[in-house]
């Protein structure tokens, strides 16, 4: 029998959890946020970050309220080391900031390590190895007494050295990562975490960080919180402990094995801004935080310009944030759909000036709050109706279309964008209002106009091109409008009435011009709008009368 491809592949063994308790649990506090953007973030760059993009980019995290940042692999090369000494000698460093760095269970790597950080106010030293079944065995080619043994001897070499530190004013706190956590055996990932803590002895008044990565996103985020909850409840001294969260998104899951690893009893989380890291990257930290937001918990973390952040980012790093990117990607506040926009425009509408809870169909948080506009969440395409064309009219030019009239002109907006085959500005949306009606001069153009009358009856007389030529008209009635429609009337036309009318004002001061929309009704029934622009209230209206019935003409 041949062996097909997916019988490359097992099953993730469960993680044998009686009780679990974090699926009950709900979020209600943000957890430490640690960014690594300067570390992991960087090392999956394929041009790393030099040392001005790195102060740029510690300057933004720092912005955003970060209080922990792990800021290099200093032993790893000069860059990083002299970045560090560049924060510390240049006082870049806030007060409130910690600054961490990583290093592996080398004695002369963490010797080096030690150096960049002498100085530094505030620093968390960060230790790894590596405990998975595959890194022991293929890797290191380790039994699990061995892979103890190097974590245990980093943990003491760091430990010598600390003292150097704080002799010298220097706060220092400790971190262990089991990296590989997620796809070693819980017993054994507790067994080498607890083998550090025996060296460093945190206690509850002294904790020591435990960093529990998901290095490869191996299971489902469940799993992953199954193992952290089962971290939290068997590993001794929990109280000692800040246990930490540093997800991967191999699976893509990477937002909720984060967010179900809190539930689980984690205190801090370690990620990146918009997510980047090695492969598929590190946990999007944004997407963490907001997901706070839009439950009413203060993430304790500040993305109130994500557009500029977004900036910086794409500068120092050079990578983009693709456009459906949760809350930092271009279109994900854009609705196109012409449903969506009807219903986003409804719920902002009755939104507009209220304090109260945020409601708004399809926005899961008011865009403004991240410094995105609402101008930017309605636009126009061929899948765009009525809703979204009287939407960017109003929003962009003020012009807001009689309801009926939204209905007439959605469909001559569609067919035209339609045609164009791609999105359309306001800007060219309202070129084509203007084209559909207000320069409807064929074959009646207004060249003249005056009535004048008292109680209820008024007289007009009008000059007109038809077809180029000029023609006078005279009628009477109730209102210049009306005199007007009786006087197209008598020249032939055949018979209308005014069955609707409105009209607002457009701009503003002597820059102020009137925007009349009149709807036509003919003997047979048929009903057609028409739209004038004039700085004359009256001359817009006889100019909307004009361009519905060359319409129906
Ligand atoms: O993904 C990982 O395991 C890491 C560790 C070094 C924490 O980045
Ligand atoms: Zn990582």
């Amino acid at each position: 029998m041949s062996f097909s491809p997916i019988q490359k592949y097992r099953p993730f063994p469960s993680i044998d959890l009686p009780n679990r308790q974090w699926p009950a649990r709900v979020l209600t506090q943000a957890p430490i946020w640690c960014s690594v953007d300067l570390r992991d973030g960087n090392q999956a760059l394929a041009v790393p970050m030099n040392v001005s993009q790195k102060l740029e980019m510690f300057e933004a995290l720092v912005k955003c309220g970060f209080k922990e940042i792990e800021v290099g692999f200093p032993s790893a090369s000069n860059t990083e080391f002299s970045f560090n000494r560049r924060l510390i000698e240049d006082g870049r460093i806030p007060d409130d900031v910690t600054i961490q760095c990583l290093v592996q269970a080398r004695e002369d790597l963490i010797e080096k390590t030690v150096q960049s950080l002498m100085g530094a106010r505030s620093v968390i030293i960060h230790l790894y190895n590596s405990t998975s079944p595959a890194q022991r065995r293929y890797v290191f080619g380790m039994e699990k007494a061995d892979i103890v043994k190097v974590a245990v001897r980093g943990a003491q070499w760091i430990k010598d050295r600390i003292k150097r530190l704080e002799d010298s004013g220097t706060k220092v706190m400790l971190q262990y990562s089991p990296e590989s956590f997620s796809a070693t055996e819980v017993e054994f990932a507790k067994e080498v975490s607890e083998a550090v803590m025996d060296v460093w002895q945190p206690t509850p008044e002294r904790k020591m960080i435990l960093n529990l990565p998901d290095t490869v996103e191996v299971a489902g985020p469940n799993v992953y919180a199954d193992q952290i909850e089962w971290m939290c409840r068997n590993i001794k001294n929990r109280e000692s402990l800040i246990i930490s969260l540093h997800t991967h998104n191999d699976r893509g899951t990477g937002t909720a094995a984060t967010e179900m690893g809190m539930l689980a009893g984690a205190d801090r989380v370690e990620g990146t801004l918009f997510g980047n890291g090695e492969r598929t990257g590190n946990l999007d930290v944004v997407q963490v935080a907001m997901n706070l937001y839009m439950h009413g918990i203060d993430p304790k973390l500040d993305f109130s310009d994500l557009n500029a952040l977004r900036e910086v980012y794409e500068r120092c790093t050079g990578m983009t944030v693709p456009p459906r990117h949760p809350y930092s990607g271009e279109l994900v506040f854009t609705a196109f759909s012409g449903s969506h926009q009807d219903a986003i425009k409804k719920g902002l509408a009755a939104y507009e000036g209220h304090q109260g809870a945020w409601d708004v169909p399809y926005l899961t948080i008011d865009p403004q709050d991240i410094g995105r506009e609402y101008r930017e969440v309605i636009r126009v395409n061929s899948q765009s109706g009525k809703g979204g064309v009287a939407y960017l009219l109003e929003s962009e030019f003020g012009i807001e279309l009689p309801k009926e009239l939204q209905r007439e002109f959605g469909p001559i907006a569609n067919d035209a964008v339609d045609a164009l085959g791609r999105e359309v500005s306001a800007a060219e949306l309202k070129a084509m209002f203007w084209k559909e009606y207000i320069e409807r001069n064929q074959p009646y153009e207004l060249k003249h106009f005056h009535a004048d009358g008292t109680t209820g009856v008024f007289r007009c007389r009008a000059s007109l091109y038809e077809n180029g030529r000029e023609i006078q008209v005279t009628g009477e009635g109730n209102g210049p409008i009306a005199a007007f429609v009786q006087a197209m009337v008598s020249h032939g036309v055949p018979t209308f009435e005014v069955a609707n009318y409105r009209e607002q004002s457009l701009g503003s001061g002597s820059e102020a011009s009137a925007l009349s929309f009149i709807q036509v009704k003919r003997a047979d029934g048929k009903m057609c709008w028409g739209a004038g622009v004039d700085t004359n209230i009256e001359l817009a209206s006889i100019k909307a009368v004009l361009s519905a019935v060359n319409r129906t003409t």
